[in-house]
């Protein structure tokens, strides 16, 4: 009696194995569906260039450059019916220079993604883009895609790192190109000026930088106002990344609120506007930390642990795509895209 007790209960204990062996490997509905197994020859096409400006394709350039393996970048349209993602950058679309193939038969598995790294005030009225899209590709954190316009990476090996000379006059710098009197960060400017030196470079003032001059000018200053022309969840741009971060100068923010700029970077590595309840207070805090030696290292001990990485290719980021899409929902559509941009 005892050992048919033991057998019977062994029996049921394998058929519960077997019966969840199943289930893991084909899938509750009791098929196999293929996304057990990672895809790992991704097609990639790119059906115009940002901006306009092509880049060289040739070779297998996700692995020579970046090392991605299986990730085939392409701009040929001929590409389309074997292509796993087919990707729009909004600019295009908005300016109508480039428009969407709806008139070539879609492949049922086939992602369209739409690429953007601008806010969404410039992206503007995205209604007739409801139902197209099936991910998305942007600076925001829950894009499928996330695509900062930089990050911080570990520190690999020694974790030195120097304070750029700074002259005791300089206190704080702007680049702008695109003044407008309404934006906060223009009435800012204006009311801070008056308070503290504020040099300003770009097209608006007629001191415009090139490439060369940008890092080592800003370096020389204790501040970089580093001021969105938008506001709007994780828009940080470039003036954050490397207008501050790169050229050593300590960024003063203006953007999202504190918190959304601690998710990404060190909280003692910026300083932002809304910690101060007038343009005053901000003043006279700049103004004792430039002359408080280790108040204001500070601000750069984060550089011990971190390196900043700033992503300027788009053959890069494009080739992320492949690194992100054995994770991304393999069944998606926006339908409500515009909702989703403003959210
Ligand atoms: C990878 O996919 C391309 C088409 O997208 C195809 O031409 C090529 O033969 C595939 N390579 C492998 C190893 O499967
Ligand atoms: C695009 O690909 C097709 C074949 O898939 C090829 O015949 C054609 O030459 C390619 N075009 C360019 C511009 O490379
Ligand atoms: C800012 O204002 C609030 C309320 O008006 C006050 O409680 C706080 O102490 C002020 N902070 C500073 C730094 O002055
Ligand atoms: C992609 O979006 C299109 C348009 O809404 C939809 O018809 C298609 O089923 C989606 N494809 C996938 C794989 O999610």
């Amino acid at each position: 009696m005892r050992m048919i007790n033991v057998s019977l209960r062994v029996s049921i204990f394998l058929l519960t194995l077997i019966y969840f062996l199943c289930h893991w490997v084909l899938g509750p509905k009791g098929r196999w569906d293929a996304p057990l197994l990672p895809q790992t020859n991704i097609s990639v096409l790119l059906w115009y260039w940002p901006f306009s400006q092509p880049l060289g394709l040739d070779g297998d350039v996700c692995w020579d450059l970046y090392a991605i393996p299986g990730c085939h970048l392409t701009d040929n349209h001929t590409r389309f019916p074997e292509a796993n993602v087919v990707v729009f950058h909004h600019h295009e679309l908005k300016t109508r220079r480039w428009r969407l193939p709806h008139h070539l038969p879609r492949p049922p598995a086939q992602k369209w993604l739409w690429l953007t790294l601008e806010s969404p005030a410039t992206n503007g009225n995205l209604t007739p883009y409801d139902g197209v899209f099936n991910w998305t590709m942007t600076y925001r954190r829950d894009a499928d895609i996330f695509m900062p316009y930089g990050e911080l990476e570990a520190k690999r090996g020694g974790g030195g790192y120097t304070i750029p000379k700074k002259e005791s006059r300089l206190l704080a710098c702007w680049v702008v190109s695109n003044y407008r009197s309404r934006q906060k960060r223009t009435r800012m400017y204006q009311s801070l000026k008056k308070l503290i030196p504020v040099e300003v470079y770009g097209r608006w003032s007629r001191k415009p930088l090139s490439s060369q001059e940008l890092l080592p000018t800003i370096s020389r200053y204790h501040f970089y106002l580093a001021w969105e022309n938008a506001i709007s969840a994780d828009y940080i741009t470039e003036k954050l990344w490397r207008n501050s971060f790169l050229a050593g100068a300590v960024p003063v923010v203006l953007g999202p609120p504190r918190h959304n700029y601690e998710a990404l970077v060190p909280a003692h590595s910026f300083i932002h506007v809304d910690d101060f309840n007038s343009t005053a207070a901000l003043a006279d805090f700049l103004r004792r930390l430039a002359s408080d030696k280790e108040g204001y290292a500070a601000y750069f001990e984060w550089h011990r642990d971190y390196d900043v990485r700033l992503r300027t290719d788009w053959r890069e980021r494009l080739c992320h795509i492949c690194e992100r899409y054995n994770h991304l929902p393999a069944h998606k559509v926006y339908n409500h895209l515009d909702t989703w941009n403003r959210w």
